[in-house]
C-alpha cells in the first residue's frame, strides 16, 4: 500500500478519515486541518451526539461521493503511540473491507501529529493483514481494497521506520501462523537461512548430530519423540560499531502434543503456536537489521516438535543439558524450559550484555494476567524497567512477576537430579522462570517474557487480526532502538 503526501492539487481520495480526540470534538472551530465544509457536518454529528470522540469509536458518514470516516482517539492527555495506532489501524481495516481505494487522513489537533508519523506506517502495514493464504479464493472472496493513503501531515523518513516495524511483526505472525504439518524444525532453520541472506544476517544451525556433539541434552530430548528432529538456529547480526550486545532467545516448539504426557485434545487445539517465541526473534532480527540498529544482535531459536512416541522422552527420565546440570522429567509438557534451558546456556556463552527470551512458556501465566498481557520476570532492575518502558510505547502490556520464592525455589529440587522440570501447580509461571534463571550466566541480565495468552487471539482487535499477534516483536525492537 501506498502513502503519499496529499496535496490540494491531489485527485480527490475516496474516502476521508478524520481523528479526532474528545477534546477536539469541543473545539471545532479552532481546528485549522477541517476546511468549513467538513467542520460544518462534523459539528452537527457532535451536537447530536452521533459521535464524542470516544477512545476507539468509527462512524461511517455515506457521503454524495465515497464516505466520511470519524475515528475517536478518547482523551487527549492520555494519547500516546500506542492509542493512535490501536485506533487507526482497526479503522483503516474497516475502510480497506468497505471497498475503498483511497483514503485522505486528517488529523485535527496538532496534539495528535506528534504521536502519527510512525503509527500511520504501521497501521497501513498491519491494517489488511490476515491469514489466508490457505483459502481459495472463490467468487465471494472480497480482497482487501485500500490501496492508497494521502495525507498532510507526510514523513516519508518515519513512515519507512513504522512500516519496517509491521513488515517484522507480519513475518512473525506469518511463520506462527502455518500450521505444524508445514512448519517443523528443519522448516524454521530454512526460513532463518533465507532470511539471514535477504538480510545480510549470519546464520548457523545445529542439526541433530551437532547437538549431540554440543550436548544439547535438554533439546534433544524434547525433540526425540518426533520423526522431525530438532535445530538450534543462531542469527547474527552486527553493526560495525556496536553500542551493546543483545542475544534474544525464543521456544520454537512447532508443536506440543504434551508428549507422553499428552494434552487433553482441548489443550492440544492452537499449540501450532508454540513456536510464537522463536517466530518473534525472527521478526526482531529482520526488524534490527532493516534498520539499521546500532547493537549487536543475537537470535537463538531452540526449535522441536513435542510428540508422543516410541522414541519419545519418559516422564522420571533424567537428562543433561549442556551446562552439565541434570534434569528429572516429572512431566514430558514442561517442554518450552527444557529447549530454552539448552539455547540460554548458548546466549550465556556468548557473553551478552543482556539476554530476552521470548516463550509461550505456561497456562498459569495465562491465568493470571489473562489473555492481553505478558509475564515479565527479571534478575536486573535496569533491564526491566527499559522493557517496561518499550512496552509502554509498544502497546504491549507487560506485568512483572517474580522470580525469587524461597519456597517455590524448594520444589525445583529433584531427590535424584539437580532440577525437575515442574512441581506444583501453583505458581506455575513463577517455578518456569526460577528454572530457566538455573542456565543463565552468572552475572548477565536477563529478562523473560511468557507471552502464552497473548500471543494469538481468537478475535480481532486492535492491531491485530485472528490468529498469532507476534507479541512481543515491538517491544524488544522498540527496546533495541533506545539502546
Ligand atoms: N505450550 C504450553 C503452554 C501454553 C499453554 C501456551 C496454553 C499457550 C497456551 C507449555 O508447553 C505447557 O504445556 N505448559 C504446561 C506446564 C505444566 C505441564 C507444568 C502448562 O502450562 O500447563
Ligand atoms: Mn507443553
Ligand atoms: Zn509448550
Amino acid at each position: 500500500m501506498r502513502i503519499k503526501r496529499w496535496e490540494k492539487t491531489s485527485s480527490a481520495a475516496d474516502s476521508v478519515l478524520v481523528l479526532l480526540t474528545e477534546e477536539d470534538t469541543q473545539n471545532l472551530p479552532n481546528l485549522s486541518a477541517l476546511d468549513e465544509g467538513l467542520r460544518v457536518i462534523i459539528a452537527a454529528l457532535v451536537s447530536r451526539k452521533d459521535f464524542s470522540g470516544k477512545k476507539g469509536s468509527l462512524l461511517r458518514v455515506p457521503m454524495v461521493e465515497g464516505n466520511l470516516y470519524l475515528c475517536g482517539l478518547g482523551k487527549t492527555g492520555k494519547l500516546k503511540p500506542a492509542v493512535v495506532r490501536d485506533c487507526l489501524t482497526p479503522s483503516l481495516r474497516t475502510i480497506g473491507r468497505q471497498h475503498n481505494k483511497s483514503v485522505r487522513v486528517i488529523l485535527g489537533s496538532s496534539e495528535t501529529e506528534k504521536y502519527f508519523t510512525v503509527t500511520l506506517g504501521e497501521a497501513v502495514g498491519l491494517c489488511g493483514y490476515v491469514f489466508d493464504k490457505y483459502k481459495t479464493k472463490g467468487e465471494d472472496y472480497e480482497p482487501f481494497a485500500l490501496e492508497e493513503v494521502l495525507t498532510e501531515n507526510y514523513e516519508p523518513e518515519e513512515f519507512a521506520k513504522g512500516q519496517v516495524l509491521a513488515a517484522s511483526q507480519i513475518f512473525s505472525r506469518q511463520t506462527a501462523n502455518e500450521p505444524g504439518c508445514a512448519v517443523c524444525p528443519q522448516t524454521m532453520a530454512e526460513k532463518a537461512q533465507s532470511l539471514a541472506e535477504e538480510c545480510g544476517l549470519e546464520c548457523e544451525v545445529w542439526d541433530e548430530e551437532r547437538l549431540k556433539t554440543e550436548k544439547a541434552g535438554a533439546l534433544l530430548a524434547v525433540g526425540s519423540g518426533s520423526k522431525n528432529p530438532p535445530r538450534l538456529i543462531h542469527l547474527t547480526y552486527k553493526p560495525e560499531n556496536p553500542v551493546c550486545r543483545v542475544a534474544l532467545v525464543g521456544k520454537g516448539i512447532t508443536f506440543d502434543s504434551g508428549g507422553l504426557d499428552i494434552k487433553p485434545s482441548s489443550f492440544m487445539r492452537t499449540m501450532k503456536g508454540d513456536k510464537t517465541g522463536a517466530c518473534n526473534v525472527l521478526g526482531v532480527m529482520r526488524g534490527a537489521a532493516s534498520l539499521g540498529l546500532n547493537v549487536e544482535v543475537h537470535g537463538i531459536l531452540s526449535c522441536a516438535e513435542n510428540m508422543p512416541s516410541g522414541t519419545a522422552c519418559r516422564p522420571d527420565d533424567i537428562i543433561t543439558a549442556r551446562n552439565g546440570k541434570t534434569i528429572e522429567i516429572d512431566n514430558t509438557d514442561a517442554e518450552g524450559r527444557l529447549v530454552l534451558a539448552d539455547a540460554l546456556c548458548v546466549a550465556s556463552e556468548l557473553e551478552p550484555d543482556v539476554i530476552i527470551d521470548m516463550a509461550t512458556l505456561t497456562g498459569a501465566c495465562m491465568v493470571a494476567l489473562g489473555k492481553y498481557r505478558a509475564g515479565l520476570f527479571s534478575n536486573d532492575e535496569g533491564l526491566a524497567a527499559k522493557i517496561l518502558e518499550a512496552s509502554d510505547l509498544s502497546g504491549e502490556p507487560l506485568w512483572r512477576l517474580p522470580l525469587e520464592d524461597e519456597h517455590i525455589s524448594e520444589t525445583l529440587k529433584s531427590p535424584c537430579a539437580d532440577l525437575v522440570n515442574s512441581g506444583e501447580r501453583y505458581g506455575g509461571a513463577i517455578f518456569a522462570a526460577m528454572f530457566l534463571k538455573e542456565f543463565v550466566g552468572e552475572g548477565i541480565a536477563w529478562a523473560h517474557m511468557d507471552i502464552a495468552g497473548p500471543d494469538s487471539t481468537d478475535k480481532e482487535y486492535g492491531v491485530y487480526s485472528k490468529g498469532m499477534t507476534a507479541f512481543g516483536v515491538r517491544t524488544c525492537l522498540e527496546y533495541l532502538a533506545e539502546l
